[in-house]
Protein backbone atom coordinates (compact mmCIF):
# COMPACT_ATOMS: atom_id res chain seq x y z
CA UNK A 1 0.00 0.00 0.00
CA UNK A 2 1.55 3.22 -0.92
CA UNK A 3 0.19 6.45 0.53
CA UNK A 4 0.86 9.95 -1.55
CA UNK A 5 3.67 11.98 -0.04
CA UNK A 6 3.05 15.52 1.13
CA UNK A 7 4.91 17.86 -0.55
CA UNK A 8 6.11 21.55 1.04
CA UNK A 9 6.82 24.14 -1.13
CA UNK A 10 8.22 27.36 -0.21
CA UNK A 11 5.91 30.13 -0.64
CA UNK A 12 6.97 32.73 0.95
CA UNK A 13 10.62 33.96 3.64
CA UNK A 14 10.04 34.96 7.33
CA UNK A 15 9.20 38.30 7.30
CA UNK A 16 7.51 38.28 3.94
CA UNK A 17 4.10 38.00 6.57
CA UNK A 18 3.59 40.38 9.17
CA UNK A 19 1.56 39.68 12.12
CA UNK A 20 -2.32 40.01 11.91
CA UNK A 21 -1.73 40.41 8.30
CA UNK A 22 -1.83 38.18 4.99
CA UNK A 23 -0.16 37.69 1.57
CA UNK A 24 -1.32 36.13 -1.58
CA UNK A 25 0.67 32.97 -2.74
CA UNK A 26 0.27 30.60 -5.52
CA UNK A 27 0.70 26.73 -5.12
CA UNK A 28 0.47 24.28 -7.61
CA UNK A 29 -2.43 26.44 -9.12
CA UNK A 30 -4.09 27.17 -6.39
CA UNK A 31 -4.53 30.97 -5.03
CA UNK A 32 -4.35 30.72 -1.41
CA UNK A 33 -3.99 32.95 1.44
CA UNK A 34 -0.60 33.51 3.64
CA UNK A 35 -1.66 34.25 7.15
CA UNK A 36 -0.36 35.17 10.54
CA UNK A 37 -1.71 35.30 13.51
CA UNK A 38 -0.34 35.43 16.77
CA UNK A 39 3.34 34.46 15.64
CA UNK A 40 1.30 31.31 13.86
CA UNK A 41 1.22 31.17 10.24
CA UNK A 42 -1.98 29.48 8.63
CA UNK A 43 -3.01 29.05 4.68
CA UNK A 44 -6.29 29.01 3.37
CA UNK A 45 -8.08 29.33 -0.20
CA UNK A 46 -7.74 32.97 -0.90
CA UNK A 47 -10.87 33.16 -1.87
CA UNK A 48 -14.08 34.08 -0.22
CA UNK A 49 -17.24 31.76 -0.94
CA UNK A 50 -19.67 34.45 -0.66
CA UNK A 51 -18.66 36.71 -3.49
CA UNK A 52 -14.88 35.76 -4.23
CA UNK A 53 -12.99 38.73 -2.30
CA UNK A 54 -9.34 37.81 -1.35
CA UNK A 55 -9.09 36.87 1.96
CA UNK A 56 -5.53 37.86 2.20
CA UNK A 57 -6.51 41.02 2.20
CA UNK A 58 -8.95 40.20 5.27
CA UNK A 59 -8.59 41.24 8.93
CA UNK A 60 -7.27 38.71 11.24
CA UNK A 61 -7.71 37.80 14.89
CA UNK A 62 -7.94 35.22 17.20
CA UNK A 63 -7.65 32.66 14.89
CA UNK A 64 -9.75 33.74 12.37
CA UNK A 65 -10.42 35.82 9.29
CA UNK A 66 -12.68 38.12 8.70
CA UNK A 67 -13.22 38.89 4.88
CA UNK A 68 -13.29 42.84 3.90
CA UNK A 69 -16.08 42.95 1.75
CA UNK A 70 -19.46 41.82 3.58
CA UNK A 71 -17.34 40.39 7.05
CA UNK A 72 -18.08 36.54 6.66
CA UNK A 73 -15.45 35.71 9.28
CA UNK A 74 -13.33 32.31 8.66
CA UNK A 75 -11.71 29.94 10.95
CA UNK A 76 -7.69 29.93 9.88
CA UNK A 77 -7.85 26.55 12.04
CA UNK A 78 -9.69 24.66 9.56
CA UNK A 79 -11.77 27.02 7.15
CA UNK A 80 -15.12 26.46 8.79
CA UNK A 81 -17.47 29.73 8.00
CA UNK A 82 -18.13 30.37 11.62
CA UNK A 83 -21.42 32.22 11.39
CA UNK A 84 -23.09 28.80 9.36
CA UNK A 85 -21.58 25.30 9.48
CA UNK A 86 -22.73 24.32 5.73
CA UNK A 87 -19.64 26.41 4.02
CA UNK A 88 -15.91 25.48 4.60
CA UNK A 89 -13.12 26.90 2.52
CA UNK A 90 -9.64 24.57 2.18
CA UNK A 91 -6.97 24.98 4.64
CA UNK A 92 -3.57 23.83 4.21
CA UNK A 93 -0.51 22.74 6.34
CA UNK A 94 1.82 25.05 6.49
CA UNK A 95 6.28 24.38 8.15
CA UNK A 96 8.83 27.07 8.76
CA UNK A 97 12.33 25.46 7.62
CA UNK A 98 14.74 27.57 8.01
CA UNK A 99 13.59 31.18 7.01
CA UNK A 100 11.20 29.62 4.39
CA UNK A 101 7.66 29.50 4.73
CA UNK A 102 6.32 26.29 3.24
CA UNK A 103 2.85 25.08 2.47
CA UNK A 104 1.26 21.29 0.95
CA UNK A 105 -1.62 21.57 -1.24
CA UNK A 106 -1.64 17.51 -1.09
S1 LIG B 1 -17.19 38.48 -0.59
FE1 LIG B 1 -16.53 37.84 1.36
S2 LIG B 1 -18.20 38.32 2.66
FE2 LIG B 1 -18.87 38.88 0.68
Amino acid sequence: MSTVPTRFQTVARIGDVTEGAGIPVEVEGRAIALIMDNGQYYAIDDHCPHQGAPLCDGMVGEKTVTCTWHGWRFSLEDGRWLDSPRIRIGTYPVRVEGDEIQVAVN
